[in-house]
């Protein structure tokens, strides 16, 4: 552990904590050794409020199914990511995101409604074949390629479009504005045109949709707006979630996920050599685990006093529950620094757990299967065009990945 991490246990830790460049893979050493001491202990954030930081799995799982800890941003004393997130509090609409109890389960319900085990499965063709596409333009191109540009970001982007309804032409729009929307270092102004002109554009899809509706996801957002359920600014809203919550995600962990099993060459045979989608399915549950993409927090407040792990949190304290490092608790997941795909790791939480598990789940976990099962029985030959120490991590951004990855076969 650095000097910088022992230094400030002595007092309140900041978070969110470095990692060390020379395990990119693994959790901050801060998050682990805190885990060690308190699963449920005191950080400093930003504002320089002192919220509450869950590393522990059981302690997360309870708090996480627990109806006295709250979504509620408005409310004085959450903890917030950035200062943008906090300055602009006001102009977002309610969505599954920020709603507790019965608001929450009337959006979600509309919103789980889109991700019909029908619609899921007749994505799968299509995504198949997008994925097949984009490898052929990737190996018709010069080498080395960039994985993120070729394939990590236009898999999980045309598949989020084609499903809501949005002209994929758009993607340059959206891709410029949400890396804004979820950049650390945004100034609120930054912060708050990034949701804008996002907001703005969504809205006026769903206002045409509402007249002139198709077979797609915002259509049927749309449809709960022009029959009085929500607003057309509610509908633009879960439309927005979806698109930015749909393909940052799953484009970091195509990428990440795919260097990660280039530097475990054993693990990457046996999904490339695979005959049982089992295999494939197991490895996606491993690397979501090993990978904790989702590194800066899931936000809530407490509603009223909690006692948990021999701590005391008091109503209006500030909660962050880590789930990258409890996904590397050794009481769960033995020897969890080990990259294992026939380990049993469905029980990790890399989509969450509980009221606000990731109504995605299933559409994340056909993309990740198919991406890497077609890339690695396609071009057996891939490999890393850099050396290992030049790939660059994204530590300032909500989710964890790499910039670029230029690759070679
Ligand atoms: C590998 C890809 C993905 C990862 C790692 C991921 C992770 C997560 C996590 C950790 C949460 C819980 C948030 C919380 O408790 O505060 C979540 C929620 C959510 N995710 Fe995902 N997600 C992924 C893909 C997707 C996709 C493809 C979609 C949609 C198309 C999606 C839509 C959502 C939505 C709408 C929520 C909010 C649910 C609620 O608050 O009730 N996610 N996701």
């Amino acid at each position: 552990m650095s000097e910088a991490v022992t230094e400030s246990l002595t007092e309140t830790p900041y978070f969110p904590m470095e990692r060390d460049p020379r395990c990119p893979f693994d959790p901050p050493e801060g998050t682990k050794k805190l885990r060690e001491i308190n699963p449920v202990s005191r950080v400093e954030i930003w504002d320089g409020s002192k919220p509450w930081l869950i590393t522990g799995l059981e302690a997360q799982k309870e708090l996480l199914g627990d109806p006295r800890i709250s979504v509620d941003e408005k409310l004085p004393g959450f903890p917030h990511w950035n200062e943008g997130m906090a300055a602009n509090v006001g102009i977002r609409p309610k969505s599954v995101f920020n709603s507790d109890g019965e608001e929450h389960a009337r959006f979600r319900r509309m919103m789980t409604r889109a991700f019909t085990v029908k619609r899921v499965k007749a994505l799968r063709p299509f995504i198949q074949q997008t994925v097949d596409e984009l490898i052929d333009a990737m190996v018709a191109g010069p080498k080395p390629a960039d994985l993120v540009e070729k394939l990590a970001l236009p898999v999980p982007s045309i598949v989020i479009c084609q499903m809501l309804g949005v002209p994929y032409e758009n993607h340059d729009f959206f891709q410029e504005n949400s890396v804004q929307a979820v950049d650390r270092y945004a100034t609120p102004e930054q912060n708050m045109q990034a949701f804008a002109n996002m907001f703005m554009f969504m809205l006026e899809i769903v206002q045409k949709k509402m007249e002139d509706p198709a077979d797609d996801v915002l259509s049927d957002f749309a449809g709960y707006a022009r029959d009085g359920e929500i607003d057309a600014a509610e509908a633009a809203q879960m439309g927005l979630g979806m698109l930015i919550a749909g393909h940052e995600t799953s484009a970091n962990m195509i990428a990440l996920g795919t260097l990660a099993l280039l530097e475990n060459p054993d693990q990457l045979e046996m999904i490339r050599d695979a005959e049982d989608d089992t295999v494939v399915a197991d490895a996606v549950e491993e690397l979501m685990r090993y990978l904790g993409i989702i590194h800066n927090g899931q936000r809530r407040i407490a509603l009223e006093d909690i006692d948990i792990s021999g701590q005391h949190i008091k109503a209006g304290d500030g909660v962050i529950i880590e789930l990258s490092s409890s996904n590397w608790d050794p009481a769960a997941f033995p020897e969890p620094e080990r990259l294992d795909i026939t380990r049993s790791a469905r029980l990790h939480t890399g989509f969450g757990f509980g009221p606000h598990q990731c109504i995605g789940q299933q559409l994340a976990r056909a993309e990740l299967q198919i991406v890497y099962s077609t890339l690695l029985k396609r071009l057996p030959d891939l490999a890393v065009a850099i050396p290992a120490d030049r790939v660059e991590f994204k530590s300032d951004r909500l989710a964890y990945g790499v910039y670029s990855l230029p690759v070679t076969w």
